[in-house]
């Protein structure tokens, strides 16, 4: 394969971390872009040409320069930190992407490819949340940069990805870090005859499904974004085409786990109402994409990585 340059913002984040891994191991040249705010640089491999700088920035404008694509993943994207700050998520989500569009309209790079969310076709609630109206703004800017400056731009709308490197360290964890941080500290406390942390079942996680997929099955839609002209433009659903409770993900935790929890059943919090979500990935298959990882498989490499991470102590 001819090998590229190719920008990602949001290079220390989990699914930027992964992407630069795996353009590094097909020959890529990797420039990667993150302010760190949320990311590690850790997790940064040694061959990605790194620069610590905001997406906001007219700083960024150089960097685009003789790049073949540009993958723009950084984002505010914690739920909770953006209902608390608005005007940050816009700031952000909204004219940072516009910067990263205008970056590669004026460096005239081939293909931009941004990050969109689930969260905007997940019913009337989730609509009104401000992390949900900044990915809306961006596919309507999009659609001005296409219109306006011939820039192509593919939307990639993912649904809850979840692998190692998921940022478990923010104030509301996704649910499958939480639970295994959960299960860590327990065993720990169990190896301490401390009693282990118990944890929360919540009514209704039966009927609270989301559409799960893995992030190296996402990486191989990134790498075919790559080389075929026929994704120009076009927004695609990134999914596992499974709708999977949140009960089953808590049964397949405790069973790779091998733990024997005590949960504690609690009624359901406000503001997280029962969804269910489910990935038309229709699209991406007609480009002979398909996902194809487990959920079991999935989540024993989350949980492999995660033991490490609670091994280094960075999990307390
Ligand atoms: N992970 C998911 O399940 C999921 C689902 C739908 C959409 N997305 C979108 O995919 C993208 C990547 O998500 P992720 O899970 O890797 O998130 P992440 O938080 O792990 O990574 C985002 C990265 O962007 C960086 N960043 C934030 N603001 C920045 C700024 N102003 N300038 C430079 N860098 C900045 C952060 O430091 C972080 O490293 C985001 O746009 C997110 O909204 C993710």
């Amino acid at each position: 394969m001819e090998k590229k340059k190719i920008l990602v913002t949001g290079v220390a984040g989990f699914m930027g971390s992964n992407l630069a891994d795996r353009l590094l191991a097909a020959g890529h040249r990797v420039v990667g872009i993150d302010n760190l705010e949320y990311g590690r640089k850790e997790q940064v491999a040694e061959g990605v040409e790194f620069h610590k700088a905001d997406i906001r920035s007219k700083e960024i404008y150089p960097l685009f320069e003789g790049v073949d694509a540009v993958f723009h993943l950084a984002a505010k994207n914690c739920l909770p930190d953006c209902q608390a700050d608005p005007v940050a998520t816009m700031d952000i989500n909204v004219t940072g992407t516009a910067n990263v569009f205008e970056a590669a309209r004026r460096a005239k790079v081939p293909r931009t490819l941004y990050a969109e969310s689930s969260a905007v076709e997940e019913g009337d609630d989730r609509l009104k949340g401000f992390y949900a109206i900044s990915k809306l703004a961006d596919g309507k800017i999009a659609e001005g940069y296409r219109a306006e400056f011939g820039l192509d731009i593919v939307g990639l709308r993912y649904f809850n990805l979840y692998g190692p490197r998921q940022d478990y360290r923010r104030k509301s964890p996704p649910v499958m870090s939480k639970l295994i941080i959960t299960f860590l500290k327990g065993e720990q406390s169990l190896d301490r005859e401390l009693g282990a942390e118990r944890p929360v079942v919540f009514e209704g996680d039966e009927d609270n499904k989301r559409d799960f997929i893995y992030v190296d099955d996402v990486n191989d839609f990134h790498m075919l974004c790559l080389t075929d002209g026929r994704v120009k433009n076009k927004l695609f659903r990134l999914g596992s085409g499974r709708s999977t409770s949140v009960k089953e993900v808590y049964d397949t935790i405790v069973k790779l786990m091998g733990v024997q929890p005590n949960p504690i059943a609690k009624p359901r919090p406000p503001g997280d109402p029962v969804v269910a979500t489910l990935a038309d990935w229709s699209e991406a298959g007609k480009l002979g994409w398909k996902p194809k990882t487990s959920l079991e498989d999935g989540l024993r490499a989350q949980i492999e990585w995660m033991r490490e991470e609670f091994k280094k102590g960075n999990i307390r």
